[in-house]
């Protein structure tokens, strides 16, 4: 197969087709965004090792796009595609604007849905104008990628999975209008789960419906029938694997059972995206959350830094045992023998550890890189302190004298540490939100409230995060907040003036350097620590918390050097008594 001779992919009355030929679509999802860019060409070459002739990725609005009309980095984008032709695979796109994907907002930026709340994904018309404008600076990388101009894109999504959130018509036929204004040629498509609803509020005329599962793929393919009786059929998300909670158990799928689906979507003469061919990492807190239930309207359940998704190709980008279970099916799918796989990555020679011997409380964090002081009657939300990942402190008085009464906050998302006058007086979440003692008057109250990934699944995407309500003092609620932001993004540009010291505890930012010999892919572990994030070398490789499952954060080898490597921990909630960090 070649991308790039230029050449004609439509969708056939049966099948996809390639200058008339038919062809199968045998696809990996693989999002660029949650892979270190010089590791791109290795997974790529790993993807088509295991028998994909297909690449898929999704595009985050809010990654793209950190405030209104100033754009980040678009071009990684159209680099992706390019390695993607490079390794001699197709690309499918999947811009969104909503991409799902357990990315935090799921995709959406939070000044947008700060303002809009409900009335984003619908047919709102300022809704729409961002949108529209988004997509005008997001489309040039991949119409000018398409495969008739020899690129390898070969399909588009239109929104995702819109049958599981609304049915608002007209939005998706906005959606779909404007991605053809925007020069837009190769077919497009929907995907959705499955079941009636799904597909009648996800789907639109005249667009090619895919279904998404994990498993009975004859009976899926027999709903998507129903409602598309002619055109190929695709499972736009083969789930061969699943994602995992902080305080949850580790998503696992055995090989065995995950290959048996993927043998019987190939037997029905379908196409297939295997959801993920190799997850990656939730970097710099990017990682979404869900709500539990079968609305998704319950307890906050924020997803762990890792994306391994349990996939063929693990997060360090190695073959599994599922890896070697889906080559030998796809296999019997290929034109010719399947290639070899691409060289190991190098992994780092001798373990490490680092005495992070230097620190900042976090009010001084707080006064070199948090933004402005804002005081309100009421508490604003991160939204309205334009904080997308990160932490709010807020500081209220509790007018006395008054005797002590309960102090608690309604609206909580999600996690609060609280002092009174100084002094540590516990945590809240947002369904534990009522201190334990009792709180008389005058006292000065701080709550530095966290984040913990915003929903990107359900009726509640889009929630603003922070003390959404307001803190009360028995019945009564507390006025006049002095409220300060720390996106986590300020660190991007280092410390500034930031004045260390030696460290004190519990919490605030601790550095140190770690001597490393042999520099390859690496995992950073951090004994003893509560919560918080973790950089090296700048590089914020995301949030660690002693919740679980997850131990051990990925450190791709392109972040390490031989010698020194600087090492960041923002700690939340209780630092380590030795303040180590172990690399391994
Ligand atoms: C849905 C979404 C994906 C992802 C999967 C679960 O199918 O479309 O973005 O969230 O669920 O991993």
């Amino acid at each position: 197969m070649t991308t790039s001779q230029a050449a004609e992919f439509r969708v056939g009355d049966e099948h996809f087709e390639l200058d008339g030929r038919p062809v199968r679509l045998l696809s990996g999802a693989l999002h660029y965004f949650r892979v270190h860019e010089e590791q791109w060409d290795h997974r790529l070459g790993m993807l088509r090792a295991m028998g994909l002739n297909c690449v898929e990725t999704y595009v985050p609005w809010n990654l793209h796009e950190p405030a209104p009309g100033t754009y980040h980095d678009v071009e990684a984008l159209g680099r992706f595609l390019d390695a993607a032709a490079r390794a001699g695979l197709w690309a499918i796109v999947r811009p969104g604007p909503y991409i799902c994907a357990e990315w935090e907002n799921g995709g959406l930026p939070h000044w947008v849905t700060g303002p809009l709340g409900v009335r984003a994904r619908t047919c709102d018309p300022e809704y729409l104008r961002l949108v529209d404008r988004w997509f005008e600076a997001l489309m040039p990388q991949v119409v000018a990628r398409e495969i008739h101009r020899g690129g390898p894109v070969i399909m588009v999504q239109v929104e995702n999975e819109y049958g599981s959130y609304g049915s608002d018509a007209t939005y998706l036929r906005h959606v779909t209008d404007v991605l053809r204004d925007l020069g837009v040629e190769v077919p497009l498509f929907t995907s959705d789960g499955p079941e009636d609803h799904m597909l009648t509020g996800g789907s639109v005329p005249g667009v090619l419906a895919t279904v998404n599962f994990g498993s009975d793929a004859r009976t899926a393919f027999e709903t998507l029938r129903r409602h598309q009786p002619a055109g190929p059929l695709m499972c736009m998300e083969y789930w061969c694997g699943w994602f995992s909670h902080w305080g949850g158990k580790e998503a696992a799928r055995a090989p065995e059972d995950a290959a048996a689906t993927l043998r019987e979507i190939l037997e029905c003469g379908a196409s297939v995206n295997i959801y993920m061919a190799h997850g990656g990492t939730n970097f710099a807190g990017w990682a979404g959350a869900n709500r539990s239930g079968n609305l998704h309207d319950g307890e906050l359940q924020p997803d762990v830094t890792s994306y391994d998704y349990d996939a063929p190709i693990d997060e360090q980008g190695r073959p599994t045992a599922k890896f070697w279970a889906f080559r030998e099916v796809l296999a019997a799918y290929a034109d010719g023998p399947l290639p070899e796989l691409p060289p190991e990555p190098d992994q780092l020679t001798t373990p490490a550890e680092a005495a992070l011997d230097a620190w900042a409380p976090l009010d001084d964090v707080l006064d070199a890189l948090g933004g402005p002081e804002t005081v309100t009657g009421a508490p604003p939300t991160f939204e309205d302190l334009d904080v997308d990942r990160g932490l709010v402190r807020y500081r209220f008085e509790v007018p006395g004298p008054r005797k002590a009464y309960p102090l608690s906050v309604r609206g909580l998302r999600d996690r609060a540490v609280v002092y009174v006058d100084g002094e540590r007086a516990g945590v809240l979440t947002e369904s534990a939100a009522v201190l334990e003692t009792e709180v008389p008057g005058p006292a000065v109250v701080e709550l530095w409230v966290e984040s913990l990934g915003r929903v990107n699944y359900g009726p509640l995407v889009g929630e603003p995060k922070g003390i959404t309500q307001g803190v009360l003092h028995e019945r009564q609620y507390l006025h006049g907040v002095r409220a300060r932001g720390l996106r986590l993004d300020a660190f991007d540009a280092g410390l500034g003036g930031l004045a260390l010291r030696s460290p004190e505890g519990p919490t605030g930012l601790y550095t140190g350097t770690v001597q490393v010999a042999g520099a390859g892919d690496a995992w950073l572990e951090l004994p003893g620590w509560t919560r918080g994030f973790v950089w090296v070398n700048g590089v914020n490789l995301g949030r660690y918390w002693s919740a679980g499952p997850q131990h051990a954060l990925y450190v791709p080898g392109p972040v390490l050097r031989e010698g020194d490597n600087e090492v960041w921990v923002l700690e939340l909630e209780g630092a380590a008594a030795e303040r180590a960090v172990l690399l391994s």
